[in-house]
């Protein structure tokens, strides 16, 4: 299998899961988007690194996971509830802080240019505020956002919202975007130097 890389888990994935399905918890980030946001992390070696939907910290152990000692992750959640999970299982590693809030409220306090890569999981960020985000990334900067292929609990509505993320992502002039059929679909941007 070519993909057989997303069995590799970060140890403490496991025990995220575990708990995340404890919970209930039902909008997990799969192992294959995992894998790739690994290997994106691990491209930015002294990055500053933004997650918008913590969740239950699943994809965020993939993105420590690949991060390396230098670099560093804010991730962000408005349910103290899941994202305790994410920081009972990682708080202890220096590079992340978990911050408790509105995405778009973050986005919109931060200094243009600022990050080097942004997995946006949340709505904001993705279906609001998208421009506000992009100008978050520095040159060279990477974007990325899953569920972006057919899922089964999506909502009456959400495909057009879809389509249209997609093209604007795709005809943007600074950016250099790539769509792939991999886990629950994945739109990969990098703003052009
Ligand atoms: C798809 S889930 C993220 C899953 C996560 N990547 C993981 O693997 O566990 C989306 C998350 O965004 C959060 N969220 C929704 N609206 C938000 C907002 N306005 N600001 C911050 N977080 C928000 C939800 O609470 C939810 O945990």
């Amino acid at each position: 299998m070519l993909d057989d890389d997303k069995t590799a888990t970060p140890p403490v994935w496991r025990e995220i899961d575990a708990r995340s399905r404890a919970l209930g918890f039902d909008m997990p980030s799969e192992a294959g988007t995992g894998a790739m946001l690994r290997l994106l992390a691990a491209s930015k070696p002294s990055g500053r690194l933004l997650e918008l939907g913590t969740g239950t910290g699943l994809a965020t152990a993939w993105l420590l996971d690949g991060m390396g000692p230098g670099a560093t992750l804010v991730s962000l959640d408005n349910d103290a509830r899941v994202q305790a999970v994410a920081r009972a299982a990682l708080d202890d590693d220096s590079r992340v802080t978990f911050v408790a809030g509105d995405g778009l409220d973050y986005v919109r306090s931060q200094a243009p240019a600022s990050f080097d890569l942004i997995f946006a999981d949340a709505w904001p960020g993705k279906y609001d505020g998208l421009d506000e985000t992009l100008a978050l990334l520095r040159p060279g900067g990477l974007y990325v956002v899953d569920d972006m292929s057919r899922q089964p609990n999506w909502p009456e509505g959400h495909q057009p919202r879809v389509d249209v993320l997609t093209a604007r992502l795709k005809s943007h002039p600074d950016l250099a975007t790539v769509a792939l059929d991999w886990a629950s679909g994945l739109v990969i941007v990098a703003r052009r130097p």
